[in-house]
């Protein structure tokens, strides 16, 4: 199913700016199409880490997705834009929360998603915040990831470049610190006894970015 990416873009009205720049992520992104497929089967409390402005609350919403969802960021304004919207959107039943993960994590148990966060975070509270987040994962849920990986090819250094470039033009209040690689996501993810499938997600995109899905593996949740 297209998502209704106009009428997702008019909740954020007044506000022209968050309207455009809903309108052309939706409309360039390939994650936000992608999320109401890696979540159709799920059934379990959804906590959105990292939520900017609750777009994938909305794409969910519109694709029929209508688990309890807790949306979190460190930007309060984003907060702020994310709760105004849901409402606009007519979503009644979602929370926003303004939470800094590199100080606190949410108690919380069911799915997790954490798209487009990682790279804010340095390289040894990554590995804290994937750990946090592994262990929320319950049986039937899963931890749905989008990052860029370092792996050495130019739509990583492209993707670098791009998160820099944001931050110093203030579209992202926090600057990029490190691209995880395949291999350290997949290890750490392992300790906490997840199996993770990593997929390309980058559609006409320059940049390097990678869907991982992680679920308990067999033996974990026996
Ligand atoms: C590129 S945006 C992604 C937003 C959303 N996940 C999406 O994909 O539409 C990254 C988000 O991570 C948030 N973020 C960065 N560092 C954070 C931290 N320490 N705690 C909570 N949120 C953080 C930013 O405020 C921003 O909203």
């Amino acid at each position: 199913m297209a998502l209704p990416k106009r009428a997702i873009a008019a909740s954020f009205l007044p506000d022209r700016y968050r309207y455009w720049y809903s309108l052309s992520k939706l409309a360039m992104d390939p994650l936000y199409e992608a999320m109401p497929g890696a979540f159709d089967d799920e059934r379990e409390p959804l906590l959105d880490l990292g939520c900017g402005i609750g777009l994938l609350l909305h794409c969910l919403r519109a694709g029929g997705c209508n688990l309890p969802y807790v949306g979190v960021d460190t930007d309060a304004m984003k907060i702020d834009a994310a709760r105004d919207a849901s409402a606009r959107g007519g979503i009644t039943d979602a929370n926003f929360q303004v939470c800094d993960l590199s100080v606190q994590f949410p108690k919380h148990h069911g799915s997790v998603a954490l798209l487009d966060v990682l790279q804010y975070l340095p390289q040894q509270a990554q590995g804290t915040l994937l750990a946090q987040a592994a262990q929320c994962v319950s049986k039937q849920g899963k931890l749905v990831i989008r990052t860029g990986l370092a792996d050495g090819t130019w739509r990583s250094a492209m993707t670098r470049a791009t998160d820099r470039f944001g931050h110093l033009v203030g579209w992202m209040k926090t600057s990029f610190k490190a691209q995880p690689s395949a291999q350290e996501l997949r290890a750490v993810l392992q300790r906490h006894g997840l199996q993770a499938e990593f997929k390309p997600l980058w559609g006409r995109t320059p940049f390097n970015n990678w869907l991982v899905i992680a679920r308990r593996s067999a033996s974990a949740a026996a």
